[in-house]
């Protein structure tokens, strides 16, 4: 028999950490399971922390059975794309070995639900500068390829067994709980607006900006942010969906619409008053120019309604949080 937990691997990181804060404000019950090797213990807000890996194929498959768990968040991942070049294998093991072991424990576990985090990264360099889910999927890195790997081993089990998932497909994640409990403290961060909230704050001297000659607008790249807070939303209602009957799906995770590196930057000047020290540097290897996700299946299928669609914000929140941190 089953109850209604749910278990969260990698609830201790940034985006695991506001699903876990939304669940437990919806009244879940919730299991944490991390190894904290980049998570933090004070970043779970709710339920109970056990600490471990997701590939550990014996221990999860005995916390699925002893806690009933009836679904699975899978968050737990190396995010970092120049050291999955590097080290490739380290990604294939903790991204891809992992997922493989954490499904076969679902799976002995009877557990039929896993809500995957999955990346705009799986389609690599796009033909058009808007991706749909059917777009072709061409990752460019170890990073995309060792999360396409995992969503085609859901889709697989899916197909051999009742297991049902939700794919969510996040393009640039940013911002912080509004609440300013929980935000990103990742160390060595190399996304744009943490860098930038960094700068902000003093914590560096500079910042690149990665290539200026990209056929933009403005010549700078040109992502699709969005608030972890409503992207943690979506997490929530396709646990929903899939509690509710409905069948798998894959969803991108975006607004639909995009910000150059240069409005980045600019809005990180007005929020945080000060004037960054902006420097021209080279294209970073592998930086498509401009990279948005369509983003009506998200709304259709499961009713998502962004709050929080407004560049100043994600970087508001950001920054607060980057100030709260260095203030402590
Ligand atoms: N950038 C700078 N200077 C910096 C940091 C970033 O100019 O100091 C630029 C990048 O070159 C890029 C844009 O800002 O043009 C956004 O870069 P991020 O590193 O913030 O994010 P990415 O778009 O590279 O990466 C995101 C996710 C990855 C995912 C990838 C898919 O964070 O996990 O999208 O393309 F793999």
């Amino acid at each position: 028999m089953t109850t209604d937990r749910i278990m969260v691997t990698g609830g201790a990181g940034y985006i695991g950490s506001h699903v876990v804060r939304q669940l437990g404000e919806a009244g879940h019950e919730v299991i944490v399971l991390d190894n904290l090797s980049t998570g933090f213990r004070d970043a779970v807000l709710h339920g109970q922390l056990i600490e471990g890996d997701s590939g550990d194929l014996p221990h999860v498959e005995m916390l699925l059975k002893e806690h009933r768990i009836d679904a699975v968040m899978h968050f737990a991942a190396h995010i970092v794309v120049p050291e999955s070049v590097s080290d490739p294998l380290k990604y294939y093991r903790n991204n891809t070995g992992n997922t493989r072991n954490l499904l076969e424990a679902c799976t002995r576990a009877g557990v039929r639900r896993v809500i995957f985090s999955s990346t705009a990264a799986v389609y690599g360099v796009p033909a058009n500068k808007e991706c749909a889910e059917n777009s072709p999927l061409e990752p460019i890195n170890p990073y995309g390829r060792s999360k396409l790997m995992s969503e085609w081993m859901l889709q697989d089990l899916a197909a051999a067994s009742e297991l049902r998932y939700g794919i969510l497909r996040y393009f640039n994640v940013a911002g912080a709980d509004p609440g300013g409990r929980i935000g990103q403290s990742t160390p060595l961060a190399t996304h744009l607006i943490k860098v930038a909230c960094e700068a902000a704050t003093g914590r560096r001297d500079h910042i690149d900006v990665f290539g200026t000659d990209y056929a933009t607008p403005d010549g700078t790249c040109i992502r699709d942010y969005i608030h972890v807070d409503d992207l943690a939303r979506a997490h929530l209602l396709a646990l929903e969906r899939l509690r509710n009957g409905g069948d798998s799906f894959i969803a991108n995770c975006g607004y639909g619409h995009g910000y150059s590196v240069r409005e980045v930057l600019d809005m990180v000047q007005q929020v945080s008053g000060t004037t960054l020290d902006i420097r021209a540097a080279p294209r970073r290897a592998g930086d498509p120019p401009a990279l948005i996700a369509k983003a009506e299946r998200i709304r259709a299928l499961l009713g998502w309604k962004p709050q929080h669609n407004n560049l100043e914000f994600i970087v508001a929140t950001a920054l607060a949080w980057e100030r709260q941190r260095h203030a402590q």
